[in-house]
């Protein structure tokens, strides 16, 4: 068996928006009113229903799993609708849920911002306008206020490069720009707002674990004898990874951010790297994509196959995830794995993704690498951003029109594994032989 660490957290992530239903103060809600905006005219509507209390069953159902942590969001737009007024009914409704969740032995990762924010900041220019550190700094220190005594782990932002990537960059979610000026100005004012929190958070709580949950995605060149290839590779990873690592780790803004601009109020502002990962991606020059700044990704077959699941797909290579892992030791803090999952397709490939990938996460842990914690992306079937309710990440199977739902492979996987604390030599055989 590939065993792990004694009190390693095994858990599953969500996020309020995606999940909860109902969430109408918010900009992505909004947004989902504009026909073209999310795939097949879907929009969250009721989602899974937490609003209405299913977040109850749904913790009972990773607990019979047999998982001892979960990640969660809560929503800015519900607890602050209007700049400064705290809206009690939704802070009632987060203390419950979060009591819940350690009434059943599950430790809360609370994330403070995953993608969607309050009407009255997306009036006011959003993460383009740099007044958005204080207003964060402001509901992350009440939220710890709140809720401080019930979470030790906090997860500040999720995925600013992400996020400002398809905003403002690939003009995809809500503003919809191609603005290269705009997707870095958004990126540094992410940083400081990141920075704001972490310290607001520990201001009400200053035994509190916070991180952020960034976006790994590793890029590597489509033919590495190419120069142009390699450089549009580490140019990726500069502006994707390295520059926001920098700005947190060392405190200073690095190219294309800034000319090692000093940014000292970000230097150490996280206790634990949190670490979404999904794929790699090849890395080609190409000089007439100006939207991706003349570079270009290159996808192997099978995901070809699988765009048709999840479009924006990359290479499944678990190696990858394994030597990067390996790779964070340079920052030497413990490692959560926020987020990593697949979709459910037609065959057996959520299964397959899980086993392989948890067994590169198992080779990191014996090549070095303080991994503390995974969360697979996602508990149950969720709204997926702009893709609706195509793409099925949960170990459940959501059915959106009875609520009902069933666990799938996947689910059974997981929960063999985390019986286990280990992988178990069946389930190396049959999926990562
Ligand atoms: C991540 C997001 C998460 C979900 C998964 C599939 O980038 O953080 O909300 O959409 O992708």
């Amino acid at each position: 068996m590939l065993a792990f660490p004694k009190n390693f957290l095994w858990g599953a992530a969500t996020a309020a928006h995606q999940v909860e239903g109902q969430n109408c103060n918010n900009d992505w809600w909004d947004w989902e009113q504009t026909p073209g905006h999310i795939k097949n005219g879907d929009s969250s509507r009721v989602a899974c229903d937490w609003w209405g209390g299913r977040w109850q069953e749904d913790f009972d159902r990773a607990r019979a799993l047999g998982m001892n942590a979960q990640r969660i969001g809560i929503e800015w737009a519900r607890l602050e609708p209007r700049q400064g007024e705290w809206n009690a009914q939704a802070v009632a409704f987060y203390r419950e849920m979060i009591s819940g969740l350690r009434e059943r032995g599950l430790e809360p990762f609370v994330t403070l911002h995953h993608f969607t924010s309050p009407q009255w900041v997306a009036e006011r220019g959003g993460f383009e306008n740099p007044e958005i550190s204080k207003w964060l700094a402001q509901y992350a220190e009440r939220a710890a206020r709140e809720f401080g005594e019930l979470a030790t782990y906090w997860i500040t932002l999720n995925e600013p490069n992400v996020y400002a990537y398809q905003c403002y960059l690939a003009g995809i979610w809500l503003a919809q720009k191609k603005d290269f000026g705009a997707f870095l100005r958004v990126l540094k004012n992410t940083i400081r707002a990141h920075a704001a929190m972490y310290h607001a958070v520990k201001r009400a709580r200053p035994d509190a674990q916070v991180g952020y949950a960034h976006h790994w995605r590793v890029f590597e060149p489509y033919n590495p004898r190419s120069p142009l290839d390699r450089l549009m590779a580490n140019l990726r990873t500069r502006v994707f990874g390295q520059a926001l690592m920098t700005a947190i780790e060392e405190g200073r803004l690095a190219l294309p951010l800034g000319l090692n601009t000093p940014l000292p109020e970000a230097r150490g502002t996280q206790d634990f790297l949190g670490v979404n990962y999904y794929y790699q991606e090849y890395t080609a020059f190409d000089v007439s994509n100006t939207r991706d700044v003349f570079a270009r990704s290159v996808y192997d077959t099978d995901v070809k196959r699988l765009q048709h699941f999840f479009e924006g797909a990359g290479n499944l290579r678990p190696d990858a995830f394994r030597d990067l892992l390996i790779r964070l030791k340079i920052f030497n803090k413990p490692i959560y794995i926020t987020e990593n999952g697949f979709v459910e397709t037609d065959r057996d490939d959520q299964a397959r993704y899980l086993v392989t990938h948890l067994k590169a996460v198992n080779e990191a842990i014996r090549g070095g690498a303080v991994v503390r914690g995974y969360f697979w992306w996602s508990l149950l079937d969720n709204f997926e951003w702009s893709e609706g309710y195509t793409p099925r990440f949960g170990l459940y199977r959501t059915d959106y029109e009875t609520q009902q739902r069933t666990l799938k492979k996947a689910g059974e996987v997981y929960e063999k594994i985390v019986r286990a604390n280990g992988i178990t030599d069946e389930l190396t055989e049959k999926f990562a032989p």
